[in-house]
């Protein structure tokens, strides 16, 4: 899979591209990043790429040219472009694993004082990342690209993402390491039992559980 990043910012992505998860799938080559900064495609003589809003009242608005260049020279047939907005379709996990059977995705970073509406007709979709208001979208394509990439064959160990939160609907069970006892609080004697039958009905009892109590909304989702 290949993402093309376009933002304002492209210096908030260092940590996020070379740490980690995503680090090492950029490495191995199972996925290719690029981060591209909307400055340098503006036709404008200073660089520019935002201006008052006509009407008056908004602040600073994000022009069109340059994000419509730019998108024009990365799409290809195979592209899906995704608007970063918090008036987006609501992201969640099924969006991830929908988004995985992509080729290609171009992910449009909102501006914090709005985008010309004009920019909307390039997105194949607008997503948000919940009802809150960031002051760009560079933090949610960051939360859409470690969502997706972690789903990508090979880059987290096969198999274990079916064990996620969210996965079936259902909340993620406990898990614990050493010691066995620890300040007083004990690992339940199943897990130290070695029977993984028993293992395994406990912890779909615990997601049932822990489902009910923190998230019943999920529950009937399944
Ligand atoms: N840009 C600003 N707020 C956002 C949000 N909640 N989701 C996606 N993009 C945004």
């Amino acid at each position: 899979m290949k993402i093309d990043i376009l933002t304002l910012f492209p210096g908030m992505f260092d940590g996020f591209l070379h740490e980690s998860i995503i680090k090492r799938a950029l490495e191995r080559g199972q996925v290719e990043i690029q981060v591209h900064d909307i400055r340098a495609y503006s036709k404008d003589p200073h660089k520019k790429v935002d201006d008052y809003g006509y009407g008056g009242g908004q602040g600073m608005v994000l022009m069109p040219q340059p994000i419509f260049d730019a998108v024009e020279d990365l799409r290809t047939e195979n592209s899906k472009v995704l608007l970063m907005t918090p008036q987006g379709k609501t992201y969640n996990q099924e969006i991830a694993y929908d988004l995985t059977q992509e080729k290609h995705l171009i992910i449009i970073c909102g501006h914090y004082e709005g985008f010309d509406e004009r920019i909307r007709t390039l997105a194949d979709m607008e997503i948000s990342i919940g009802d809150y208001v960031l002051t760009g979208g560079e933090l949610a394509s960051m939360v859409i690209t470690d969502s997706v990439v972690r789903l990508l064959d090979g880059v987290i160990a096969k198999d274990s993402h079916i064990y996620d939160s969210f996965h079936n609907h259902l909340l993620d069970y406990p898990v614990y390491t050493k010691p066995v006892d620890f300040r007083g609080m004990k690992v339940p004697e199943v897990l130290l039992s070695g029977h993984h039958q028993k293992i395994e009905e406990w912890r779909l009892e615990e997601q049932m559980k822990r489902t009910k109590e923190r998230r019943p909304d999920l529950l009937e989702k399944r």
